[in-house]
């Protein structure tokens, strides 16, 4: 009886040991695998991976990402920083590189109130520009810069950050308030700005899916904004591919039932939802909430910055659990989501360890500073092991 039961003893270990083995060897290396039959898995590509620096980066992001969009190479400021003169050599070779790894490419941004000259919104005699003479700029800028890749770069991030987080959009000058600082960029156009730049994006390349981009999207008052816009777009006929929920989000916010709650309302106007910049803080929030204004500046020492020699295991299976609940969802929301974009490939290069504070240590993604994959990578994947 005793040896009876030792024999089952040892044969439940052994079956236990060749399963573990078995799921070891099944898991999938790659993300792009991994969620090939669900949506896109992308990655956000710094100038300096495009421009040969840190080679080991690319190739890590093409093996792993079948889709790329380029972190700061096609922002107005970058592309096009005078009014004469464009800069394409960056976004030539980014384009190259991503037809060489068959990736899908996004063209980040068209429209946005950051990284963009203040030259745009002027005359040469620095006045402001009119409506007319500032949609001509709109329209030679998005024509020269989605015409150059039309056919090659397959989506756009056309508008980017338009409504902010009450729900109102960035062109309307607020009653007796002092102008905001888009308002020279956008206030003279009017409201239909973000009509205009997609009816010019679409005439450029007629084959592009367009987007429309924000951060704090799960804000009530953004999914009904946000959703009014596309419906608006969508009955005047204005070409609208999808909504873009950049995702620069924490260990704690956005909670599941808001990402949940969103994914379905947006899920509801019939376009493509794109995870656009995906990344998860692990460290304590500074004063900007949950914003991703990129002017935000913050401070605050060594209480925000507590995991510059490495992070805790503890931390460590916090942000794994968070990465597998979200991206729990993201399955489960699979029928309209079509791509998850992280904003980065390894933490090293995030810039969120800039933003809002400068100089921290974060670890918001799934690659660690020596690009291995961390244990969220292997959380991630387990959310669609058989
Ligand atoms: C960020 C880049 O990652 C930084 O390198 C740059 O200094 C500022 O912009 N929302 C967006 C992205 O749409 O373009 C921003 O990217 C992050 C917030």
């Amino acid at each position: 009886m005793r040896r009876g039961m030792r024999a089952g003893v040892l044969i439940l270990w052994t079956v236990l040991v060749a399963v573990s083995v078995i799921s070891v060897a099944d898991e999938p290396k790659e993300l792009k695998d991994a969620f090939a039959s669900r949506f896109r898995v992308g990655a956000a590509i710094g100038t300096h991976h495009t421009m040969g620096q840190e080679p080991e980066s690319l190739a890590l992001a093409a093996s792993q990402f079948n889709a790329a969009t380029p972190e700061n190479l096609l922002k107005w400021q970058a592309v096009h920083p005078a009014p004469d003169r464009y800069q394409f050599e960056p976004a030539d070779r980014f384009v190259a590189w991503g037809e060489q790894h068959g990736m899908f490419l996004v063209g980040h941004t068209l429209v946005w109130h950051s990284q963009t000259p203040r030259w745009v919104s002027q005359g040469t005699d620095q006045k402001p520009l009119d409506r007319d003479a500032l949609l001509d700029r709109m329209k030679g800028h998005i024509e020269t810069v989605v015409g150059r890749y039309r056919g090659r770069i397959q989506a756009w991030d056309v508008v980017n950050e338009a409504i902010d987080d009450q729900g109102r959009l960035r062109s309307a000058v607020p009653e007796g308030g002092s102008p905001r600082r888009f308002a020279p960029w956008y206030s003279p156009i009017g409201d239909d700005f973000i009509e205009m730049a997609f009816e010019f994006a679409h005439a450029a390349d007629p084959n592009a899916e367009l987007y429309y981009n924000d951060y704090n999207e799960w804000f009530p008052a953004k999914i009904e904004a946000i959703s009014g816009l596309v419906r608006r777009l969508q009955s005047k006929n204005v070409r609208i591919d999808g909504i873009g929920l950049q995702g620069h989000w924490g260990l704690d916010y956005p909670k599941l039932d808001e990402i949940d709650h969103m994914l379905t309302e947006y899920g509801k106007l019939g376009v493509k939802l794109m995870v656009t910049e995906l990344d998860i803080t692990v460290l304590p929030s500074a004063s900007n909430g949950t914003s991703a204004d990129v002017n935000a500046r913050a401070t605050g020492g060594d209480r925000l910055d507590p995991y510059r020699d490495g992070l805790p295991d503890a931390v460590q299976r916090k942000l794994a659990d968070r990465y597998a609940a979200i991206f729990g969802l993201f399955v489960k929301h699979a029928n309209t989501i079509d791509r998850v974009t992280f904003w980065g490939v390894h933490d090293g290069h995030s810039w969120r360890n800039h933003f809002p504070v400068r100089g921290r240590t974060d670890y918001p993604l799934l690659f660690d500073r020596r690009l291995e994959p961390k244990s969220a990578f292997s959380a991630v994947v387990g959310t669609v092991r058989p």
